[in-house]
């Protein structure tokens, strides 16, 4: 198999700092821990990760999420659907200590496995329709012209989730800044594998109930601003 090694140093970097606030001792003992037992990292020997062996506990599905944030939106999902196991990843490491919290405490150890670095790593190493669905929720807007280029839609990473991701199944994207929806809309509408799903002029503005809320757009609604919840269908 290629060596992937050389895109990770020439890729544009999607996320900003990966530590913020001194973490609480409970919150380190966790990452010392528990990570090392749900970490999932490309394999060493070149070879596509197994996704239906990588969770202790058999599953019906494989869900994925790109930058998880403080873990709110992936522990929800895991709770609500006990069928699935869900691979995470979010390179920010306050947020990986969140989402640890949430799996300690709600006992969801077995249908999990993070990645603590870019999930492009991971997805680089899945094999072509391994998911069930794709989550990218709330993603850095990357606000400047100029640095628009590292936002996480664009062509190489949508060709990414269309080879991961099964026919027929959903790829979810949700924001609220704006330049972004109209950034993802136009993407995702050229790209010849993905098609929207929108029911009706009230379907992107209303989160669905099989939608947990995330850290980023509570914070967005507490501040007024609107937020639009997109899904797009592999073709
Ligand atoms: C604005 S935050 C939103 C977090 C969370 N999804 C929410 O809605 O609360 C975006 C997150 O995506 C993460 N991120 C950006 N690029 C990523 C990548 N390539 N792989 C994994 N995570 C990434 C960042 O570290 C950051 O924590």
């Amino acid at each position: 198999m290629e060596d992937k090694s050389d895109l990770y140093s020439t890729r544009l970097k999607t996320f900003g700092r990966r530590q913020g606030y001194k973490l609480r001792p409970h919150q380190q003992q966790l990452l010392d821990t528990l990570l090392p037992d749900l970490r999932l990292l490309p394999p060493e020997n070149g070879t596509m990760i197994d996704t239906t062996a990588i969770f202790k506990h058999p599953v019906k599905q494989v869900w994925f999420e790109i930058g998880f944030g403080g873990g709110e939106h992936c522990a929800a999902q895991l709770e609500q659907n006990p069928d699935i196991g869900m691979i995470a990843c979010e390179p920010f490491m306050n947020g990986v200590a969140s989402l640890l919290t949430h799996v300690d405490k709600r006992n969801l150890h077995d249908r999990i496995r993070v990645l603590d670095d870019d999930a492009r790593q991971l997805l680089d190493v899945l094999p072509d329709n391994s998911l069930d669905r794709l989550f990218l929720l709330f993603p850095d807007p990357w606000r400047k012209k100029r640095h628009a280029k590292r936002r996480f839609i664009g062509q190489e990473n949508l060709d990414l989730v269309a080879r991961v991701l099964k026919s027929g199944c959903e790829f979810r994207v949700g924001s609220d800044h704006m330049p972004y929806i109209d950034w993802t809309l136009e993407h995702m509408t050229q790209h010849p594998d993905f098609e929207w799903i929108c029911e009706g002029p009230q379907d992107w503005r209303t989160r669905p109930n099989d939608w947990p809320p995330t850290r980023y757009e509570q914070k967005a609604i507490r501040q007024g601003k609107p937020c639009v919840y997109l899904r797009f269908k592999r073709k």
